[in-house]
């Protein structure tokens, strides 16, 4: 199969939305990552989202949308998932709650939980397909299962080329890393996913402390698979100096090949970190390296969600 890139107009909108409706699938740029869409209502369409990134079937999908009022025809929003999506909706935030009895909702899309994950997001692109197409979109970040998430169409097309329909270019994801996945139980919210809204935000707003559940041992959100991001290249994190045969990326002072920062700021990390894990994995064979070093990321406001993705990508592949 072409893969189709397409370009930023009304032309390339009406293309993608038509792949959509015939049951096809599209990449597309979110202010977190490169998203695969495909026509949240047809299980056929999702169907090949798994078979596209060679998924394992019982991770299930966030559903996508335009605003909070058609999240809710799909899930039952509760007092903390409400305040929650009113202040960081449309945004990387992903809200999981119990899914409605009598939606449309293809069932593979939450494979065989009673909740489903939603998500509005802000990116422009994503909005406009949204608007066009008309409905929910499905959709995982736009890389094969097991490999880093895509921030650039270059990765997506690199990653699933000739196995999707298009990708819509819109350049390079602002955020750079995941939306944070929230779970709201029994009274108390829980962060199933660290990312592009910390867990400080999300405090602030309910009014009390929440518990990071990402590392448990109980499996709620299967993207807590250990190594569920990885380069193809080992990597060593909390490096001071690179070894002879590592390709070193820095932060701050700590100097490398590359730097996700210099300045040390975490919002910017956050956004190089996907596409510096993609070169670093490209450059390092050029220069005879096997291993990618990477320096110390803080652990306050978004390095949490930098260090969980790198703890992640530094877990050998099972
Ligand atoms: O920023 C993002 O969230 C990107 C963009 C494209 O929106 N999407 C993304 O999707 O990262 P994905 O499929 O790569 O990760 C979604 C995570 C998975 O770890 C999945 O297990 C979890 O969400 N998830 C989905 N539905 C769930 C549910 N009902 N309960 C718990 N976890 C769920
Ligand atoms: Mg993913």
């Amino acid at each position: 199969m072409d893969t189709k890139l397409l370009k930023i107009n009304s032309d390339g909108y009406a293309y993608a939305s038509e792949i959509l409706k015939s049951g096809g699938l599209v990449a597309f740029p979110t202010e977190t990552v490169y998203g695969l869409g495909a026509n949240a209502l047809n299980s056929d369409a999702v169907a090949e989202i798994y078979t596209a990134k060679k998924r394992p079937n019982f991770n299930p999908l966030i559903v996508h949308v335009l605003n909070l009022e058609t999240a809710q025809k799909f899930a039952v929003f509760n007092k903390d998932t409400l305040l929650l999506a009113n202040k960081f909706w449309p945004g990387p935030l992903t809200v999981v709650a119990p899914i409605k009895n009598k939606t449309n909702l293809s069932r593979l899309i939450t494979a065989g939980l009673d909740t489903v994950a939603i998500r509005v997001p802000a990116h422009p692109v994503a909005r406009k397909l949204l608007e066009t197409f008309n409905g929910p979109i499905a959709a995982p970040s736009a890389n094969p299962s097991g490999s880093i998430s895509s921030t650039s169409a270059a990765h997506v097309k690199s990653g699933l080329g000739g196995r999707i329909q298009a990708i819509l270019n819109g350049g390079k994801c602002d955020v750079g890393l995941e939306s944070t996945i929230i779970l709201s139980n029994n009274g108390q919210c829980n962060i199933l996913r660290s990312g592009g809204i910390s867990e400080k935000e999300i405090e602030e707003v309910l009014g009390y402390k929440i518990s990071l559940n990402q590392n448990s041992d109980t499996l709620i959100s299967p993207g807590q698979l250990s190594s569920h991001y990885a380069p193809n290249a080992n990597l060593r994190m909390n490096a001071i100096k690179a070894d002879e045969d590592e390709y070193m990326i820095g932060f701050g002072d700590v100097v490398g090949q590359l730097n996700l920062s210099s300045q040390g700021n975490l919002i910017e990390a956050a956004t190089n970190l996907f596409a510096y894990l993609h070169m670093a994995d490209e450059d390092a064979i050029t220069l005879g390296k096997t291993k990618i070093a990477i320096a110390k990321i803080p652990m306050h406001g978004l390095g949490v969600a930098i260090n969980d993705r790198l703890t992640r990508a530094s877990t050998p592949k099972s």
